[in-house]
């Protein structure tokens, strides 16, 4: 079948189509059927099926003569090591930890956080509590404490796994005393910590709540797998929304891995027995579903990577893997090859490897820029595949499918609607745009399999933030338009969120940052274009009245102050002082004018604005900040 036949087919029969594809799970009882609409506009998949995820991501395989196969395969540039884990050591690791875990406490729908740099036993923390059926919370490593404790204090875990240290090429980051000021700063306690002690760095425990990793498990027995109900939550992951709370994305178990597994095959043509690589973080949602889940669901090896694509040591390491790991589907963001193109434009690096196994390379996390997409696909000679999707959605809403059938590639899309999502472009109040015009992205519920179907603890802002704008959709935040080949493209968000190398942060919660510090009055955080990153953020900070400080010495403690509290991951390198914000008379600062100042672009006169002054002085912050001037 093709791509049109197998989208048409599920628009035909949508249950239909799910539990065929429920084929691919092996369940403990199998459901009845695919969607539960009781509770419409929240919908839930496979709700009356019992499943473990860890079995089928583990255990199934190597009952299936898998044992010896690499299941996951480490690549640590910075500590200069390689080593492959095969299915049947996974297990066996995994089953341990679970074990100690039980031993400790750690039942069905018990709460663990796991904050941990880019090593196995990252992916094994997160398979041992699966194994329980309890629910874990990865949190980045590039996030400050008092992020970690934001989350803590959500999620109330009873657990926290976490390593002593992670290493970035130009420091080591020292988890253990962040994890100690986060536990400190938090409400919520959790009952006890496990530390991998890493060679670089052996963390000081505390007496009576942290134990070793490999101390913890000695001599337990180990667990097996504990089947849960189709809707039972497999995991929260946060992520930025407009404040300063990050929105906690609830995964139900079921759906999750029927969604996934379909995707292997059919969007990145990954069957058991191959080799896939997604070079992201195990603290975002595309290191969830495709360093851990997706590929160990389709009996693939999985690449977990400790690097970066340049400088580490150089912008070959990425083709130096595909070469050495035979890797068939490769994964990245845009702004990794931003990265490599800008230091090896004329893709010499490329051909100091042989990269015969590739087939196609997948970029998402922010707008694939066409001229990067070309570079590629010029140097690589395989497909260089946009697809689009979010932390909510957990798997792709636009794709080129590959698996089913590889269709032409436009620079500058993310290709066509995956089954399951019904996508439409609407004005402010819902009505449909024409055709190739601009306007808010929706998807018409119910949303497939392995998306969200609530935040955690936070049924109303999930209505408030997805739900009601739009009656019957869901709404994306992205903004966008489809063209006469049902192609999708996405132009921008609609919200406060920003995209920073791939990483979705909120200004808002930058704003609430600079806002509590004491010579701040008042300020803005926009999002800027940048060649690498995609976009940078730039701060406008309007002090108190009276305030005598020098402006660098406060601008430099702001910055230092959104590092302390949000993390380094914010990159907020830029900010001013200005006298005022540009405004509407009703007090709605302009961030949208404010962008395309700074951008360089031309702009309209907001209709609205309050003293169109304010905006002849924004221009000459930024010029003075080095940034261009509008024409
Ligand atoms: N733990 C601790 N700190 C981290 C971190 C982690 N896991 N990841 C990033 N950071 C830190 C970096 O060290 C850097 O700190 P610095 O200000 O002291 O230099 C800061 O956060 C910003 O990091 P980043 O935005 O990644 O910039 P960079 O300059 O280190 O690297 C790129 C630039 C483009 C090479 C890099 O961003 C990259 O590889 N991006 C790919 C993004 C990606 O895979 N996204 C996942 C979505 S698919
Ligand atoms: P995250 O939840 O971190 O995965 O970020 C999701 C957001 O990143 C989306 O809502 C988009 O704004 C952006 N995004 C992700 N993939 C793409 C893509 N392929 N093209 C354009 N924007 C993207």
């Amino acid at each position: 079948m093709n791509y049109k036949e197998v989208y048409e087919g599920w628009k035909a029969d949508p249950d239909g189509f799910w539990m065929q594809a429920a084929r691919g799970i092996d369940w403990e009882k199998r459901p009845s059927k695919a969607l539960f609409d009781e509770k419409a506009p929240v919908y839930e998949w496979f709700s009356d099926g019992m499943v473990n995820t860890c079995w089928n991501a583990v255990d199934r395989h190597v009952e299936a003569g898998r044992g010896d196969q690499i299941a996951i395969q480490h690549e640590s540039p910075i500590t200069h090591s390689t080593k492959g884990i095969t299915y049947k050591e996974l297990q066996n690791r995994v089953a341990s930890l679970a074990g100690a875990l039980r031993m400790r406490g750690i039942e069905k729908g018990d709460r663990v956080i796991i904050y941990m740099p880019m090593i196995p036993e990252a992916v094994i923390a997160m398979l041992a509590v699966a194994r329980l059926g309890a629910i874990h919370s990865v949190v980045f490593g590039g996030f400050a404490a008092t992020e970690l404790a934001v989350r803590i204090d959500d999620c109330t875990p009873k657990a926290i796994i976490a390593a002593s240290c992670g290493l970035e090429p130009n420091r080591v980051v020292h988890y253990k005393p962040l994890l100690d000021q986060a536990i400190d700063q938090a409400a919520h306690k959790p009952e006890f910590c496990v530390i991998l002690q890493r060679e670089q760095e052996v963390a000081k425990l505390v007496d009576g709540r942290d134990f070793s990793w490999h101390g913890f498990q000695y001599g337990v027995r180990p667990a097996e797998c504990v089947p849960v109900e189709g809707n039972h939550p497999a995991y929260i992951l946060y992520t930025s929304g407009t404040t300063g709370q990050p929105k906690g994305v609830v995964r139900h178990t079921a759906g999750h891995l029927v969604a996934l597994q379909w995707s292997m095959k059919a969007i990145y043509n990954i069957e058991a027995g191959d080799r896939f690589w997604a070079a992201s973080d195990v603290g975002w949602v595309v290191g969830h579903s495709y360093i851990c889940y997706g590929p160990l669901l389709a009996g693939a090896t999985t690449v977990v990577f400790e690097g970066k694509p340049v400088g580490t040591p150089h912008p070959g390491v990425f083709w130096r893997i595909i070469q050495n790991q035979r890797i068939k589907s490769f994964f990245t963001a845009p702004t990794a090859l931003r990265a490599i193109r800008r230091e090896d434009p004329d893709g010499e690096w490329i051909r100091r490897y042989k990269l015969h196994d590739l087939q196609a390379i997948f970029l998402a996390g922010e707008r694939a820029d066409p001229a990067t997409v070309e570079w590629a696909q010029k140097h690589l000679g395989v497909p260089v595949v946009d697809h689009w999707w979010q932390t909510e959605t957990g798997w792709a809403i636009a794709a080129n499918p590959i698996g089913i059938e590889t269709l032409p590639t436009k620079p500058g899309s993310p290709s066509v609607p995956m089954p399951g999502y019904d996508i439409h472009i609407l004005d402010d109040e819902g009505n449909p745009m024409p055709q190739g015009e601009l306007g808010a992205i929706a998807i018409k519920l119910p949303l497939p399999p392995g998306t969200l179907p609530t935040l955690w603890n936070a049924e109303d802002r999930f209505r408030k933030s997805y739900l009601e704008h739009f009656p019957g959709f869901y709404e994306t935040g992205d903004a966008g338009y489809i063209d006469a080949d049902g192609y999708v493209y996405i132009m921008a968000r609609t919200d406060d969120v920003i995209n920073v190398a791939g990483h979705r942060l909120s200004t808002g919660a930058m704003e609430e940052v600079l806002a509590s510090h004491p010579d701040v009055a008042e300020c803005a955080v926009i999002g800027v274009s940048d060649a690498l990153k995609g976009q940078m953020p730039l701060g406008f900070l309007c002090l108190n009245a009276g305030c005598g400080r020098a402006h660098n010495e406060i601008v430099r403690e702001c910055l230092g102050l959104v590092r302390e509290k949000i993390g380094p991951v914010a990159a907020f390198k830029t900010a001013c002082v200005v006298d005022r914000l540009p405004k509407t008379r009703s007090g709605k600062i302009l961030r949208a004018t404010m962008v395309k100042i700074a951008d360089g672009q031309p702009y309209k006169l907001p209709a609205t604005i309050d003293d169109p002054a304010v905006l002849t002085e924004i221009e000459e912050a930024l010029h003075g900040l080095g940034l261009p001037k509008t024409a």
